[in-house]
């Protein structure tokens, strides 16, 4: 008897266990990404404008760490530094863990040979002119991690803008240091080839 109402127990946590983690996957969506984030971003993250990028399956470190250095005004955003610093930083921790829960959408290829010339560059650089592969940092299949963010998937238009933003030092903030040497080191069509190989991934 004393047997049957330990597993009874054990069955009814379990149950409750499973229940709780049912209700967090499914966290409702936050206030502010809905009434804010969302005009731009999509309310899932994924982006449909070529120039505002998804933040869908990013890090939710990484995204919490470019909300502060846009609150902070290290990066440098016109319109990211007009709204961050109006959010608690709290409230944009939140967002930060809702928006990184979501899934990234992939973009379709256009140019086929860009994309082989991105791929060779995102998997194996040019040691011979010092230019990292990509992927030892954002890793092979370009999924990210904490540091270093998600670029598969990412719109090519936004990639590029971005690649320009650390080669001509508009990026000047203290992570941003890595990618000013790699952008510094590649040339117009390789940045153009990577964002092709990668948006697609
Ligand atoms: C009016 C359009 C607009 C709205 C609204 C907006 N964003 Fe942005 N967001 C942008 C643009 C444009 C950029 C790219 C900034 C740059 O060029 O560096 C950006 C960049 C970001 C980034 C950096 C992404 C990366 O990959 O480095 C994060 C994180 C972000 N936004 C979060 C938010 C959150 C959270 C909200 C809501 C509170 C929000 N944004 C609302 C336009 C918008
Ligand atoms: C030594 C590690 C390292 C290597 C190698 C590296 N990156 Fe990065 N990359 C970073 C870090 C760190 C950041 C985040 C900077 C920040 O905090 O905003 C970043 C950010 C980026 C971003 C901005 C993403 C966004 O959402 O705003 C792009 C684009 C990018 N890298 C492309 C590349 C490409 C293309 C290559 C290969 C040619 C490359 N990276 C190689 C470390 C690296």
């Amino acid at each position: 008897m004393a047997k049957n109402v330990k597993l009874l127990c054990c069955a009814v946590l379990l149950l409750a266990l499973l229940w709780c983690r049912a209700a967090w996957a499914s966290e409702p969506v936050p206030a502010i990404v809905e009434k804010v984030c969302s005009t731009c971003h999509g309310m899932d993250g994924n982006s449909v404008i070529p120039t505002i990028p998804k933040l869908a399956g990013r890090h939710p470190d990484y995204l919490f760490k470019e909300l502060s250095d846009f609150v902070s005004g290290k990066r440098t955003s016109e319109v990211m530094g007009a709204i961050a610093p109006t959010i608690e930083l709290g409230e944009l921790r939140k967002i930060s863990a809702y928006f990184g829960a979501q899934k990234s959408t992939s973009e379709a290829i256009t140019d086929p040979i860009a994309a082989a010339l991105g791929e060779q560059i995102f998997l194996n650089g040019d040691e011979a002119r010092g230019l990292p592969a990509c992927g030892g940092c954002h890793e092979d299949d370009g999924s990210g991690g904490k540091r270093f963010p998600r670029l598969a998937g990412q719109h090519r238009a936004y990639l590029i803008e971005q690649l320009h933003k650390f080669r001509t030092g508009v990026h000047l903030y203290p992570g941003a240091r890595f990618m000013r040497e790699v952008a510094k080191r590649m040339t117009e069509e390789e940045i153009r080839a990577v964002a092709e190989y990668v948006s697609a991934k």
